[in-house]
């Protein structure tokens, strides 16, 4: 059994997992942000610490266990905010120390990538994984677990940032991603036609600051009456253009590598049109449970589960790494 924590960005996670099975997966979402339209680091430390301790209290006992009965402590070590992975990390360690069990980090995209494994505990590499959430966008082929090739990235923004962005710019609370999958239902997708920035043939890097720029103009140009009635119609054609950029370059990733088992996880994996446009277009995909799409810590404790029984473990000078960037191979 693996305690697991979860504190890079605003989740404050804690779970129990045993191999791939979730015991107890205990995720509180920090509200304070909001009326920032952004997070605000110094308040995520302080909710993580005061949220912690009674949560990982509350996970034991649900679980009806000790601290006694756990084999490892797991922990994201990066990439997030420093100050929020600090909290997890420092918390980790002390109850590892106190329990002299061991530690194990976890980079937090590695953890993304476990998680499908959750819903489906029999996918197996080579698999095609689209990390997709407010930080990252990243086409990675998994040639087997630990071993990882970048086929693309994002050369500006993430494509949650974009979703945020955008949503701001039609006066929607952050985070904007839920509000235009909801709003875009009733809108029309072809209502604007937004260009996909046109790539070489090979090309699997994205791009979303092209598409942010073009909605900030048209709201700029546009009385403020007209983009309060077309506002649907805005974001239903946004969110098409990105699925579709999006479906391009996986659609591409699977005739270069000939890999056509395809997971696609993180928080913009919950996006209702992205999983319908998928499930047309690929034989074989996979997307976890909305609980794992967001930050979750049962992913990181599957992640930790593969690493230990591969013979890795963490020691107490473990640092916390912001700018943590997974291992790529050719
Ligand atoms: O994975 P996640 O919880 O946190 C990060 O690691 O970033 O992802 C959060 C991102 C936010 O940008 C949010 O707007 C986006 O996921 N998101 C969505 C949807 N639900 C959440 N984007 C599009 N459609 C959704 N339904
Ligand atoms: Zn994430």
């Amino acid at each position: 059994m693996i305690l697991a924590f979860e504190t890079s960005c605003d989740e404050t996670s804690v779970a129990l997992t045993r191999e791939k099975e979730v015991l107890v997966n205990l995720t509180r979402s920090q509200l304070v942000h909001s009326e920032f339209g952004g997070i605000v680091p110094e308040l995520a430390a302080r909710e993580h610490i005061r949220y912690i301790k009674p949560m990982t209290d509350r996970a034991l006992r649900e679980a009806n266990v000790s601290l006694n009965d756990i084999e490892a402590v797991a922990v994201t070590y990066g990439p997030g905010l420093a100050s929020s992975l600090m909290v997890g990390l420092v918390f980790a360690k002390t109850i590892a120390q106190m329990t002299r069990k061991k530690l194990i980090g976890i980079n937090h995209l590695e953890g993304h990538i476990f998680s499908p494994l959750i819903d489906y505990p029999h996918l197996n590499p080579p698999m095609i994984t689209l990390i997709v959430s407010g930080g990252h966008t990243e086409l990675i082929l998994v040639k087997d677990w630990f071993r990882y090739r970048l086929l693309g990235e994002t050369l500006d923004d993430a494509a949650g940032e974009a979703f945020d962005k955008v949503a701001r710019l039609l006066g929607l609370p952050y985070p904007g991603g839920p509000q235009i999958d909801r709003l875009a239902r009733q809108g029309n997708p072809d209502f604007v036609k937004f260009t996909i920035p046109r790539i070489k043939s090979g090309e699997l890097n994205f791009s979303f600051s092209g598409i942010k720029t073009a909605v900030r103009l048209l709201v700029e140009k546009n009385p403020p009456e007209w983009v309060e009635e077309h506002r649907a119609d805005i974001a239903a054609s946004f969110q098409e253009t990105v699925v579709k950029m999006l479906l391009r370059n996986v659609k591409r990733a699977v005739e270069i590598t000939g890999v056509k088992r395809i997971t696609v996880v993180g928080g913009v994996s919950l996006n209702s049109r992205l999983r319908e446009v998928f499930r047309e277009e690929f034989e074989e995909v996979y997307f976890p449970s909305k609980e794992y799409c967001m930050d979750n810590a049962a992913m990181i404790g599957v992640a930790a589960h593969f690493r230990l029984r591969a013979g890795f473990e963490s020691d107490l000078t473990l640092p916390a790494v912001a700018d943590l960037q997974l291992e790529y191979e050719e």
